[in-house]
């Protein structure tokens, strides 16, 4: 059964040929991923109606691209060999839904089509049952085991959303918990911007902690200890607004004012003075202060949730999965210092983490919920369902 599915929930379009593998897990066949983020980038964050506007100029080319790829011959009003088409409705930015929405159902009208919406969360999460030798991350950061095993606890952590999940079944789903406030990616984005590194902040902070010193800061890690899988993270920029605040007015000797631009700080790319690098540290021990608060709390409540319901995988997922140094504390913490050991960590590879619609062809192959197209709408509130 091969599925094209289109995701168009943010900034990125994308359009995937996807099948089911032998072996239960997903084969790609094509994915294609247009983003308009460099055009964000200089705006310092997501301008939706920007954001729209280009999922307008790519979705046709995308989507013919992927077909394209997938060595799948299409022809003017002919219909393509697939037997499906899937498409994320929700959550996400209203503009950008609606216009893979009614695509895609005007798609299934001509071609006469089934349609399978999808909950782009759950996109997320089924990331983790793509096979693709090249598309899967390698073994030492997912262990042997072809395919995530039940019960399983999914954590979801992107730019919107911090969730935890309870999966039984492919139909049996709790929510445990979610964020109050910030996702962990929009945490990172906003410090990022606090600090002068340009949207999305997560990959460029993840590689400058990496020099940075994990004992100089100690920001606050809310809801650590608490029963409940509620996360928060808006205190974070506000706790590195303070810090950025003393070094500033240190350096300017004791004026006062908005201080938000340190020197030598944001020249995070390392800036030349007299052809000498200007120090980088202050900005790298910000960035390790802020990633280590942000890892330990989401390890420790999703290792604590594995541990109470005795479940058999972890899967991680959203583009916060693809940082290297989250994905390895995982691994750590998950033998060593919880001991849980016959639970195997998933994590999709780091170019499935990020938006994609693959993982959205992953996820409606297995949710299979054909809807006619009258019935599909976008839905930008869309939570777990
Ligand atoms: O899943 P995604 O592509 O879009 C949403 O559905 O939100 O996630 C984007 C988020 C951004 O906030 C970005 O900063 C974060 O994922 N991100 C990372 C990394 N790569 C992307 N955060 C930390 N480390 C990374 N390597
Ligand atoms: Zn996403």
């Amino acid at each position: 059964m091969k599925i094209l599915a289109i995701e168009t929930s943010c900034d990125e379009t994308s359009a995937a040929v996807v099948e089911s593998s032998p072996t239960g897990g997903i084969t790609v066949l094509s994915n294609v991923v247009a983003s308009s983020m460099d055009l964000h980038a200089k705006t310092g964050g997501i301008i939706p109606e920007v954001a729209a506007r280009n999922q307008i100029t790519y979705i046709i080319p995308v989507i013919m691209e992927a077909l394209q790829k997938a060595n799948i011959p299409f022809y003017g009003k002919t219909p393509p060999a697939v037997d499906s088409l899937a498409l994320t409705y929700g959550p996400g930015l209203i503009g950008s839904l609606l216009v893979g929405v009614e695509t895609v159902k005007t798609l299934s009208y001509v071609w006469d089509k089934p349609l399978i919406p999808v909950n782009h969360l759950f996109g997320h999460i089924y990331a983790n049952w793509i096979t693709s030798s090249s598309l899967r991350a390698n073994e030492h950061e997912r262990g042997k085991l072809e395919l995530p095993q039940f019960p399983l606890i999914a954590l979801v952590v992107s730019g919107g959303h911090t969730d935890l999940v309870l999966m039984k079944s492919h139909t049996e789903i709790t929510w445990l918990g979610g964020t109050r406030d910030d996702a962990a990616g929009e945490a990172y984005d906003k410090v990022g911007r606090l600090l002068g590194i340009p949207y999305p902040a997560g990959p460029k902070i993840e590689q400058l902690a990496k020099e940075g010193n994990p004992k100089t800061y100690h920001f606050p890690r809310p809801l650590l200890y608490d029963k409940a899988y509620d996360f928060s993270f808006s205190g974070l920029k506000t706790a590195v607004l303070r810090e950025v605040e003393k070094l500033t007015i240190d350096k300017r000797g004791g004026t006062t004012g908005t201080p938000v631009r340190v020197p030598g700080l944001n020249e995070y790319e390392g800036s030349h003075r007299n052809g000498v690098r200007s120090d980088r540290t202050p900005i790298n021990n910000f960035c390790r202060g802020v990633q280590d608060a942000i890892i330990e709390v989401l390890v420790t409540k999703t290792l604590r949730a594995a541990e109470e319901f005795g479940v058999k995988s972890i899967l991680l997922s959203g583009g916060v999965a693809a940082n290297g140094t989250l994905r390895e504390a995982f691994k750590e913490m998950l033998h060593t210092k919880y001991h849980i050991l016959n639970t195997q960590l998933f994590v999709p590879a780091k170019n499935l983490c990020t938006d994609n619609a693959a993982m959205i062809g992953a996820a409606a192959f297995f949710r299979q919920q054909e809807t006619p197209w009258q019935d599909v709408a976008a839905n930008p509130e869309l939570y777990f369902d």
